[in-house]
């Protein structure tokens, strides 16, 4: 039986938990709190700070996993190189987890590998803010270097929100890197994740694409397949076998384009499940999740297919001022009498608001937004 020590456990960990369960693997969830989404369904479960290499490393000599499967980016990922020396594989590769925990370290390796970004320059202080963003032109958008799920963002416009800018940044980062990356807007006219699965001694193979919607960077709808010109999926998958080779390891990647009127433009990667891809859920025959667990212990894909269209919304707790509160959901009967619409309640012990809580899974826009509609999150002393 293989042991699979997994670092984050949100919501996409529980789904990889379920995944590897199914193929017979022991699984130790790690995270900073307790009865996090996938320690619910692991067989054992550790709250630790992952950041602390130390307590990291102490618990890798206790657990002696055959596989390190890293779910989070705030990971001392420095200390997975260690651990790799010792013959404990990181999955996919602990070059990969440590370039892509930072935006400035995968873009400039992308730069490097000749693959088309946005322009983008770097700023430390206000003053190099400033300078970087007369450099790029507006609108621009600045970001942390080290954040998710949109944190810290800001679509800029006018010069005189630079100040803002640099304010929201720094304050949303996460770790204690303080750089911000300024980019070219991108006028885009679509935006696909490719989800890529890099196994041993096979071929890279590619999921159907997945388009997807965010607000304010963080993603609120995806559906499968996205109908897209055959030329540039051709262009993105070429790009994602480059940059998943140059990364190394097995395992699924999610890679992030922006789709222009004749163009396709490379935004970022995950060298994991990707939250859009919680789609494949419903659509394929084996999900990004059952794909990255393949991966890992090199058995064999026999085909990726979609077995029906989908589409998926997630459900956030909105309107809510405070942090951390209990809660229910209302709305869940209802919703599930729509025609083959499926839900994942992540099971977090807490909500606040715009903190993800769910995932509304269905045939098509339509019948999602409708079941979206008749759900919703009560703080529970309210009743
Ligand atoms: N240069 C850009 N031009 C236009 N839109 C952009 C640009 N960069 C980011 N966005 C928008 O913001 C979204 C989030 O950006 P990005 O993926 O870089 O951030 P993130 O915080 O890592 O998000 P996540 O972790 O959810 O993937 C993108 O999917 C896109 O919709
Ligand atoms: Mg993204």
């Amino acid at each position: 039986m293989k042991k699979i020590l997994l670092l984050g456990s949100g919501e996409l960990g529980k789904e990889l938990v379920i995944s590897a369960k199914r193929l017979g693997c022991e699984v130790i969830a790690c995270d900073k709190y307790s009865n996090a989404p996938a320690m619910q369904v692991a067989d054992i479960s550790v709250v630790l700070d992952m950041l602390d290499g130390k307590k990291l490393l102490n618990l890798v000599n206790d657990v002696k996993p055959d596989f390190i499967v890293p779910e989070i980016e705030s990971i001392r990922t420095e200390e997975l190189f260690n651990i790799e020396n010792k013959g404990i594989t990181v999955v996919p590769s602990a070059r990969a987890v440590n370039l892509t925990m930072n935006r400035d370290a995968i873009r400039d390796r992308a730069n490097e590998l000749g693959i088309k970004t946005a322009k983008y320059e770097y700023a430390h202080n206000i003053n190099e803010l400033d300078k970087a963003v007369q450099i790029i032109g507006l609108p621009c958008i600045v970001k942390p270097v080290m954040s998710s799920s949109g944190k810290g963002q800001t679509l800029l416009t006018e010069k005189k929100e630079i100040s803002y800018a640099w304010e929201n940044a720094t304050k949303n980062m996460r770790g204690d890197r303080i750089k911000v990356i300024v980019e070219e807007y991108i006028n885009f006219e679509s935006e696909i994740t490719l989800l890529t699965v890099r196994q041993s001694n096979r071929d890279t193979i590619f999921c159907p694409p997945i388009g997807h919607k965010q607000e304010g960077g963080d993603y609120v709808e995806s559906w499968q397949p996205e109908n897209m010109d055959q030329d540039l999926l051709m262009k993105a998958k070429d790009i994602s076998e480059k940059i998943t080779k140059d990364l190394g390891g097995n395992g699924l990647f999610g890679i992030e384009f922006f789709i222009t009127k004749n163009d396709i433009i490379f935004s970022e990667l995950s060298p994991r499940p990707h939250d859009t891809g919680m789609v494949t859920l419903y659509t394929q025959n084996l999900s990004e999740f059952d794909l990255h667990i393949r991966a890992i212990l090199s058995y064999p894909i026999n085909e990726i297919s979609i077995l029906r269209e989908g589409y998926s919304t997630v459900i956030k707790a909105d309107g809510f001022a405070d942090r951390g509160f209990d809660y229910k959901f209302s709305g869940i009967e209802k919703a599930l009498e729509l025609e083959n619409v499926d839900i994942r309640l992540f099971g977090k012990p807490k909500a606040w608001n715009e903190r993800r809580m769910g995932v509304i899974l269905s045939k098509n826009r339509k019948i999602g937004q409708k079941a979206r509609k008749l759900i919703s999150i009560h703080k529970k002393n309210n009743y």
